[in-house]
């Protein structure tokens, strides 16, 4: 573990409260001169300290970056987060995990970027990742269970991290969106490929509706258009990816309950709904998720079927 992740995990978990010096000693197990150089360091990157003669240090602001080592001093995941890689700016997050599931890394591993060029959605729609104004990164996974299961948990998890966050409250529009007044907050974008999958998520954090596209603007929002103040994104991160590893570990043990939990969060279930599946259209009534996560829709003409991927072009 690096000395910059050691140090910031004592900041963290004092939550604004003095650490004493001889604690920074302990972990680092150096002289005193070192613990100076390290908070210099620190401060160098944007982290703004606090030094008391008596109570130590205790950590005033953040700086609004991601860095891999701030982000891993916040939580301590099971599965989601364990390795974290952030870029400047990248094509797509969902590729540069690609690439690293062909390394063989371990599963849970996380890229952020603070811009993608190349940043897309579902049906190789553009996403529009303006630079530092989200969070927008890809986790690795290795499900042992049906994929369509994550799109679900990730989904909840959003919900979920932006409620205890802000207290803004989101709906699902199933398969993939989280929107707040039928405007899209956020998006998910599950790629599949053999025994991986990619789970990409984009976050509409600090937008500002000029940064969307304008065919987008009056369909997209953000958090802070929602609530006129800008957000943490680090910290807003940090517990993304502590619910997504908390719903990725539901969605393998107790996917009724985590179906039970998206069930309330659905603006689809028990609506009148158009899809559209490449050029089939069908229209129905969704009325309940499936073990495996797919959509399960009672048709006009009677018959049931299982969605797994579809648009919902209209909603009555
Ligand atoms: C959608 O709503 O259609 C899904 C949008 C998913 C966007 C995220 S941003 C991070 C990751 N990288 C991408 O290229 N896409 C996903």
């Amino acid at each position: 573990m690096t000395v910059t992740r050691q140090m910031l995990t004592l900041f963290h978990r004092a939550v604004g409260q003095f650490v004493p010096l001889d604690e920074f000693r302990r972990v680092l197990d150096s002289p005193k001169a070192s613990v100076a150089k390290e908070l210099a360091e620190l401060e160098k990157l944007g982290f703004e300290i606090e030094a008391h003669p008596h109570w130590g240090f205790r950590l005033l602001q953040t700086p609004d970056r991601l860095m891999a080592d701030d982000l891993q001093a916040r939580f301590q995941p099971q599965t989601i987060g364990h390795q974290i890689l952030v870029f400047e700016e990248t094509a797509s997050t969902n590729d540069v995990v690609e690439h690293l599931a062909l390394k063989d890394s371990t599963e849970g591993a996380v890229v952020f970027a603070e811009t993608q060029t190349r940043g897309r959605g579902r049906h190789g729609r553009v996403w529009t990742s303006p630079r530092g104004k989200g969070l927008w990164f890809s986790v690795l996974l290795r499900p042992r269970f049906p994929p369509p299961r994550i799109t679900i948990a990730a989904s909840v998890a959003v919900v979920r991290a932006v409620r205890d966050w802000c207290g803004v409250e989101c709906r699902i529009k199933w398969p993939n969106d989280v929107i707040v007044d039928g405007k899209k907050l956020a998006g998910i974008l599950t790629e599949v490929r053999g025994a991986t999958a990619v789970l990409g998520l984009g976050v509409n954090v600090n937008c500002q509706p000029t940064d969307f596209p304008t065919n987008l603007q009056t369909v997209a929002t953000s958090l802070e258009i929602l609530t006129g103040r800008r957000h943490d994104r680090p910290a807003l991160a940090a517990r993304l990816l502590k619910e997504l590893d908390r719903y990725y570990l539901q969605a393998a043990q107790n996917f009724d309950a985590l179906s039970e939990e998206w069930a309330g969060l659905s603006t689809t279930l028990g609506k009148q709904l158009v899809l559209t599946i490449g050029t089939r259209r069908i229209e129905g009534q969704a009325f309940a998720l499936d073990g495996n996560g797919a959509l399960i829709l009672r048709r006009d003409n009677g018959q049931t079927e299982r969605i797994v991927g579809a648009d919902v072009t209209v909603e009555r």
